[in-house]
C-alpha cells in the first residue's frame, strides 16, 4: 500500500554517498502518500554484507540516522555497480517500529533483504511452516516470511539463479503485493514482482534505447500447486505435513535473454512514478506476477505460466507528465484520487477477512473477544464527524443482526453528558487517524468504567489502535485528503463484517446474511458503475454551486448518506448544507421548501420507500425540484423529478455505500467550481488532535 524505490546502478562508478541520497530522494518523492515509518537497504562498506537502516517517523528521521552513521557506511567509497532498496511503509501488521519497517531481512547476517507494498494473507501458513524448518522470526509483520521464505529456497536450491528464487516465492503468497529484493548472495542483481500493488522500473542509459520493448519469457511449465495457500483453509494440509512445498522446474539460465544494454545502465524500479521522472521518463508498468529481474545490467521480464493470448513483450513507454500531475495520478486532487480508489479499498478492508466461497467472515482482531461481547448489554459506537456517520450508517443492521441495543455517539456530547456506561458494555471508537482527541478521551472515560473497549482505525499503532482492548483496522490506505472519503466506506464495511460475525450461528438469519455476503461481493463492482456517474454529477454541481444551500433528505438505511453528503459539502464548499431525516419533514424542515431552495432527495426501493414518496410529494407540492438518487432503472420514481442520479442497487443495508460515493462527488466538484481548496479546507486539519 505504500511506497517502494529501488535503484541500481551498472558500470556506472557512484559515490555511496550518492546512491544513499538517490534513494533517500526516492523516498521523499513518495511521502505524499503517507507513511509510519521508512528504511533502506544497501551493501556494507567493508564486507560483502548489507547494510540496513531503518526509523520509525518521517524520512527526514532515517536521512539523519545515514548521516550518522557515515563512517561506518563508508560514504565516500565509490562503487561501479550497486542495487539499493528503499521504503516507506504503512503497517498492517504489527505497530510502526524499526523491528517492523523494511527492508526486512532472511536471517541476522542479511542474506536476502526485501521491502513490500500490501499485504500477505497467508503468512501465518508460511511462517508456521518455516518455523518448524528453524528460522526464528523477530518483527510482527506478514513481509518477514518473504525474506525467509527465499533464503529457505536458496538453501535447498543453492544453484537456482535471484529470479528462479523469487519466482518459487511468489507461488506461495496469497493477497496483494509489490516486491523488491536485493541478497548478498547475487551482488548488483535486483529482482521485482508484484500482485494486486503497482510498480514500474525506470530505465536510463547514456544513449538512446536501442529497443522499445522487453521480451517476456514464458516458463515451460505449469507452476505447482501451493499447498501454503491450501493450508490457510485447510489445517489438515499445513506445508510441513508434507514436508516441502513442491518448486518450479528450472528455466534455464539468463544467457538465454535478451539482454537490453549491455554496459552502463540504471534502473529505478518504483511503486509510483513520481520517484523516477526525474531520473527518467523511460519506464515499464509491470503485470501482476511479471518477475522482473536484473543482471548483469540486463533486464528480463518472465512469467511462469504461458496463458491463451497472453503478449510477448512490455512496451517501455515515454513518460510525459510533470511531476506534481504523477504524483495525484490522473488526478487534479487527492481527495478526488482517494473517491476513485474506492473500488480497491473496500477490497483491502475485506482482504483476508470475507471468505465469499463458503460465506464466512473472520475479523482476527476481535475473534478472541467474540464470546465477550456476544454476552454484553449494549453496544455503544462513538466518533465524532464521518466517523460517527459511518456508525449511523450501520446501526440499523446492528440492531438487526445482534438484537442488542445500540447506541450511537458524538464523543464530544458522550462526554458532556457524562453518560452512565457499564463493565457490561461494548464500546467502539472509531477514527481514522486513530488520534482523534475527543474520541480519545471517550474511550478513556468507557475504559475507567470497565467496558469492553473496540478500535475502527485506519492507522495501525494509532493512540486508539494501542489503547483498545481490541479492533479492527479498517486497511483503506493512507488518507491525505482532509475530507474524509475512502475511510468512510471501509469504516462502514468494517462494522457491517462485524455484524455479520456477530450472527454467525443464528439459523433464522442465514438468507439475510448471505444476502449481505453476496452484497459485499459485488461492491467493488458497483462502485465502479457509481463512479461513472461523475461527469452527470459535475453537471449538477454547475447548477448548484452558486447557490447558498442546500437540503439533503432521506431516511432508514439512507440517511447517514444525508449527514455525511451535508458534512462534505460544508467542509468542502463551504457552503450551508443540511441532512434531513425524511420523516422530520412536517416537523419543522419543510418550512425551507419553496421554489428556490435546492432539495436533494434519496429514494431507494428499500422498506421505506413508501415513506420516502410520501416526503419527495410534500416537497414537490411545495413546488420544491429536488434533485434525486434512486436505483438505476426505476422510471416511476424518477418521473417525478427532473434531475436524478441512478445508482446501481445492491442489499438495503449496504446501500449507504453507493448513495454516499455520488455525494463525496458533488461537493468535490461544486468546490472545484468555487475555487475552494479541496485538500485542505479552511480551518480544517487532517486529524483533530485537540478536544
Ligand atoms: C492481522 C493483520 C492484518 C492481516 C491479518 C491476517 C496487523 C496489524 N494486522 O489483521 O494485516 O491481514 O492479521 O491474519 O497485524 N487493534 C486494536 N485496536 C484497533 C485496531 C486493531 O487493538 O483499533 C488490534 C486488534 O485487536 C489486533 C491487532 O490490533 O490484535 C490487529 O488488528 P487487525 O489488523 O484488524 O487484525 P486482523 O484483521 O487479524
Ligand atoms: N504489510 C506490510 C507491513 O505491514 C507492508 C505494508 C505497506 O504496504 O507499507 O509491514
Ligand atoms: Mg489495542
Amino acid at each position: 500500500m505504500c511506497g517502494i524505490f529501488a535503484y541500481l546502478n551498472y558500470l556506472i562508478p557512484k559515490k555511496r554517498e550518492e546512491i544513499l541520497e538517490l534513494l533517500v530522494n526516492g523516498l521523499k518523492r513518495l511521502e505524499y502518500r503517507g507513511y509510519d515509518s521508512a528504511g533502506v537497504a544497501v551493501d556494507s562498506a567493508a564486507s560483502k554484507d548489507i547494510s540496513i537502516i531503518k526509523k520509525t517517523g518521517k524520512v527526514a528521521l532515517l536521512e539523519e540516522e545515514i548521516k550518522s552513521r557515515s563512517n561506518e557506511l563508508d560514504v565516500s567509497g565509490t562503487v561501479e555497480t550497486h542495487c539499493g532498496i528503499a521504503h516507506t511503509r504503512w503497517a498492517t501488521h504489527g505497530i510502526p517500529n524499526e523491528v517492523n519497517s523494511h527492508p526486512q531481512r532472511s536471517d541476522p547476517r542479511n542474506g536476502f533483504v526485501v521491502v513490500h507494498n500490501g499485504i500477505i494473507t497467508n503468512y501465518k501458513a508460511v511462517q508456521t511452516f518455516l518455523e518448524k524448518k528453524g528460522h526464528v522470526f523477530e518483527s510482527e509483520t506478514d513481509t518477514e516470511i518473504i525474506a525467509k521464505l527465499i533464503y529457505h529456497f536458496h538453501e535447498q536450491h543453492p544453484n537456482y539463479s535471484f529470479r528462479e528464487l523469487v519466482e518459487n516465492v511468489v507461488q506461495q503468497l496469497e493477497g496483494a503485493f509489490a516486491l523488491c529484493f536485493k541478497s548478498k548472495y547475487f551482488p548488483g542483481e535486483c529482482v521485482a514482482t508484484r500482485r494486486g500493488s503497482p510498480l514500474l522500473v525506470g530505465i536510463k542509459t547514456a544513449t538512446r534505447l536501442a529497443t522499445d520493448h522487453i521480451p517476456i519469457l514464458y516458463g515451460k511449465e505449469d507452476p505447482p500447486p501451493s499447498p501454503a495457500a491450501e493450508a490457510d483453509s485447510n489445517p489438515e494440509h499445513r506445508p510441513h505435513g508434507r514436508g516441502e512445498f513442491p518448486t518450479l522446474p528450472r528455466t534455464g539460465s539468463t544467457s538465454e535473454f535478451e539482454p537490453l544494454e549491455d554496459k552502463q545502465v540504471e534502473y529505478f524500479f518504483a511503486s509510483d512514478a513520481s520517484a523516477v521522472i526525474e531520473h527518467t521518463n523511460r519506464v515499464i508498468y509491470f503485470e501482476d506476477d511479471d518477475v522482473a529481474a536484473v543482471k548483469n545490467g540486463s533486464l528480463s521480464i518472465h512469467r511462469v505460466r504461458r496463458g491463451g493470448d497472453d503478449p510477448h513483450k512490455r512496451e517501455i513507454t515515454t513518460l510525459k507528465m510533470e511531476l506534481q500531475q504523477i504524483m495525484k495520478g490522473n488526478y487534479d486532487f487527492f481527495m478526488q484520487k482517494e473517491i476513485f480508489e474506492q473500488p480497491e479499498s473496500v477490497i483491502n478492508t475485506m482482504r483476508g477477512r470475507m471468505n465469499f466461497e463458503n460465506g464466512t467472515v473472520t475479523l482476527g482482531g476481535i475473534k478472541e473477544y467474540i464470546p465477550e461481547i456476544k454476552r454484553c448489554r449494549r453496544l455503544m459506537l462513538i466518533g465524532c464527524g464521518t466517523s460517527y456517520h459511518s456508525a449511523v450508517a450501520t446501526r440499523q443492521l446492528l440492531e438487526e443482526l445482534t438484537e442488542l441495543p445500540v447506541m450511537v455517539e458524538l464523543a464530544s456530547d458522550f462526554l458532556d453528558r457524562t453518560t452512565p456506561v457499564f463493565r457490561d458494555d461494548v464500546c467502539f471508537f472509531i477514527s481514522q487517524s486513530g488520534e482523534t482527541a475527543d474520541t480519545l478521551m471517550a474511550l478513556r472515560y468507557c475504559k475507567l468504567r470497565g467496558a469492553l473497549i473496540i478500535g475502527i482505525t485506519n492507522t495501525v499503532g494509532s493512540s486508539i489502535c494501542r489503547e483498545s482492548h481490541c479492533g479492527v483496522h479498517i486497511n483503506a490506505g493512507p488518507e491525505i485528503g482532509v475530507a474524509s472519503t475512502k475511510a468512510y466506506t471501509s469504516q462502514f464495511i468494517s462494522l457491517v463484517m462485524f455484524a455479520l460475525v456477530m450472527s454467525e450461528d443464528r439459523l433464522s438469519l442465514r438468507q439475510r446474511r448471505q444476502e449481505i455476503i453476496t452484497g459485499l461481493k459485488n461492491l467493488q463492482h458497483q462502485i465502479g458503475e457509481v463512479l461513472k456517474l461523475d461527469n452527470k454529477v459535475k453537471l449538477l454541481a454547475e447548477d448548484l454551486y452558486k447557490k447558498k444551500s442546500l437540503l439533503i433528505m432521506g431516511r432508514g438505511f439512507n440517511f447517514a448518506t444525508c449527514l455525511e453528503g451535508a458534512l462534505k459539502v460544508k467542509e468542502l464548499t463551504y457552503m450551508h448544507s443540511e441532512g434531513i431525516m425524511a420523516g422530520e419533514l412536517k416537523h419543522g424542515p419543510l418550512a425551507l421548501v419553496d421554489e428556490t431552495m435546492p432539495v436533494l432527495m434519496i429514494v431507494m426501493r428499500d422498506p421505506v420507500y413508501n415513506k420516502c414518496m410520501n416526503a419527495l410529494q410534500q416537497v414537490t407540492a411545495r413546488s420544491g425540484k429536488p434533485i434525486l438518487i434512486c436505483e438505476e432503472g426505476d422510471q416511476e420514481t424518477m418521473s417525478y423529478c427532473q434531475k436524478s442520479l441512478e445508482v446501481p442497487k445492491t442489499v438495503d443495508c449496504l446501500q449507504g455505500i453507493l448513495t454516499v460515493i455520488p455525494m463525496q462527488l458533488l461537493s468535490f466538484h461544486i468546490a472545484v467550481l468555487k475555487g475552494c481548496n479541496v485538500d485542505c479546507p479552511r480551518n480544517l486539519a487532517k486529524s483533530v488532535t485537540v478536544e
